[in-house]
């Protein structure tokens, strides 16, 4: 038996309109979150309707009609497997032994092995090999006992161990869907006569104008005209919506072909917003990490880049050092976290496990938590002492590339507000809006060239110094996760301690090399590939002989060529992707939100 379930994307919707369509298309879009398997139930003329398959929504869509099932409630799912089959049963939704209750779930259920052989004693007969499975199975136990759908939910809630967020539907109320979750994320989101259940703001957008978020353990039951919510002890609660900001409507592709290459295109506009922040919670969270013990910075992949960026420029303007920890490895170091220390959380997200964990532990040891997110009504914001949003909308392309940027404008006006400098931050990123686009202008043309000559190439390295090492990293990251060509990024001067040796004719190298203080030092750390035969694709503002290929960047002041140089390394990515004729937006075994531990 295995966990199938654990990174997904769930819908729910009770309104007027037909019900499938809407879910459909909310699917369509957390379809980032999971697309090994989809599926929808509905309710028309009190008879369950379920229909579920392998693969991505569209091809699902084009053999089953997915979003022409009728009745006015459905849930949905999309699923992202870490292990176990991607097989028809195994997708959700999942039923009742009598098929009259349906459900969807994200997470984990610990305990299902344990649950699954007590309700298999009981005579439950299950049909997938899921840990999903446990939930309808449970409910339609409590529901035998005349309890109500949300009356069953809040009964089994507490037996469930482990993480998840799941919604559920009855035959005997087909108006209505209950959800609830617990260290897994759902949003419930208002529309015009409509509600939904989501496990993430962007499935409601378009819909929903108006969010309401559920805390941990607390339970939801939408209908038709009313959505109540209830805590663990069945106490109903008060709560207020809040407007879900314009840009999150945004959720098109517009004349593009990927996301990816939408996302990058909009990379001016996303430092312009990133810039609007609140000078005075700016200022004091910029003297709280001056005045901390320790001050950690906690994330993963893309977002641990970003710190690794922030680190640089907290020691060079702030002369504050902080260390930047790998979220999965976090909680090894809780025992040194205590009241002194500032841990900063970085995540597009918010709801990356591995984060998650790490600020719960420094939590509970008293530490401040400051996060740095983008997505509205994250689990981390809700965890968080302050929380710096990136504002720069929706990004739907699996590969983070204009939160990044965001992220390293954050970092930069936090390192110049502990120095009373935030003004001049500020406007020394809005000048960057321009910088960015002719970078892209200069080079998108021609990387895409370049992207066909180099495509079949097994082996890329990106190498940079000092302030430039992580966008390296980030560089390397970024073909990795879609191209599916093997790439790494490292200090310029470690590559004589080893790697050089996997250096042959041909290997391209990427070679960060603005006309700053580091020039010298790259420029003899690409003389050292070339000789081995390195390709030598250089990103600078001055011209070297060595170069095979000059990815010509504007100049700007040192601290602020990482926004400009990670550009042409996002652009190499996605050409090279769509080149060997690869999906940017949707790289194999890897979701958006990663949501497991
Ligand atoms: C970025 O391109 C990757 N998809 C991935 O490394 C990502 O940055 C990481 O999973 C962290 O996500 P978060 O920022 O939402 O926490």
């Amino acid at each position: 038996m295995y966990n199938t379930n654990i990174m997904c994307g769930i819908i729910g919707y009770c309104g007027r309109e037909t019900a499938a369509p809407v879910v459909f298309e909310g699917l369509r879009r957390v379809e980032y979150r999971g697309y090994d398997s989809a599926g929808i139930a509905t309710f028309n003329n009190g008879t369950l309707l379920l229909c579920k398959d392998v693969g991505k929504l569209g091809e699902i869509e084009s053999r089953h009609h997915l979003s022409k099932m009728l009745g006015n409630t459905a849930i949905g799912h999309t699923r992202w497997a870490t292990h176990g089959g991607v097989t028809q049963a195994n997708a959700h939704p999942h039923c009742d032994c009598t098929s009259t209750i349906a459900v969807v779930h994200n997470g984990i259920i610990d305990n299902y092995q344990e649950l699954r052989k007590q309700l298999s004693t009981n005579g439950h007969r299950f049909t997938s090999e899921t840990d999903t499975e446990v939930i309808p199975h449970l409910i339609e136990e409590e529901m035998k006992n005349k309890r109500s759908l949300e009356e069953a939910v809040l009964a089994i809630a507490p037996k469930l161990k482990g993480s998840y967020a799941f919604l559920a539907m009855s035959s005997r109320d087909t108006d209505k869907i209950v959800g609830t979750r617990k260290d897994s994320p759902l949003a419930i989101g208002l529309g015009n006569g409509a509600f939904f259940a989501a496990s993430d703001v962007l499935a409601c957008s378009g819909i929903a104008n108006k969010l309401i978020p559920l805390a941990d353990t607390e339970i939801a039951v939408l209908a038709r005209d009313s959505a109540e919510f209830y805590d663990a002890a069945g106490r109903k609660l008060t709560k207020k919506p809040t407007n879900l900001k314009t840009q999150w409507l945004d959720t098109d592709k517009q004349s593009y072909d990927y996301f990816m290459l939408k996302e990058i295109m909009e990379q001016p506009e996303a430092l312009e917003a990133a810039v609007r922040q609140d000078k005075k919670a700016f200022t004091e969270i910029a003297m709280d990490i001056l005045r901390a013990g320790q001050v950690i910075v906690t994330a993963c992949g893309t977002s641990r880049y970003a710190a690794l960026v922030g680190r640089y420029l907290f020691s060079k303007v702030g002369r504050k050092f902080c260390d930047v920890v790998m979220a999965s490895e976090f909680h090894y170091f809780a025992d040194s976290v205590d009241r002194n220390t500032v841990v900063l959380a970085v995540s597009q997200s918010g709801e990356t496990a591995d984060v998650i964990e790490g600020v719960k532990r420094a939590r509970d040891n008293k530490a401040m938590i400051v996060s740095i997110v983008n997505r509205p009504q994250s689990q981390l914001a809700n965890m968080s002492d302050h929380v710096i949003y990136l504002n720069c909308g929706p990004e739907q392309c699996v590969a983070a590339t204009k939160s990044f940027l965001s992220q390293l404008a954050v970092f930069y006006l936090l390192s110049f507000s502990m120095v009373n400098s935030f003004d001049k931050a500020v406007k020394d990123i809005k000048g960057m809006k321009s910088k960015v686009a002719k970078t892209i202008e200069w080079n998108n043309e021609r990387l895409k060239r370049l992207s066909e000559r180099l495509k079949y190439k097994h082996d890329f390295y990106y190498i940079a110094r000092g302030i430039n090492f992580a966008i390296a990293s980030e560089g390397a990251l970024k073909l990795k996760e879609v191209s599916y060509i093997h790439a790494e990024g490292m200090p310029a001067g470690e590559l004589k301690h080893g790697t050089l040796a996997l250096i042959e004719q041909g290997t391209p190298v990427a070679v960060i090399c603005p006309n700053d203080y580091t020039y010298d030092e790259t420029m003899s750390n690409a003389m050292e590939a070339k000789s081995r035969g390195a390709y030598i694709i250089a990103l600078s503002d001055r011209k070297n002989q060595i170069f095979d290929f000059w990815v010509k960047i504007p100049k700007v002041s040192e601290l602020l060529y990482p926004m400009i140089t990670v550009i042409p390394l996002q652009l190499l990515a996605y050409h090279t992707a769509v080149s060997l004729g690869k999906d940017p937006d949707k790289p194999r075994n890897l979701a958006k939100s990663v949501t497991v531990k």
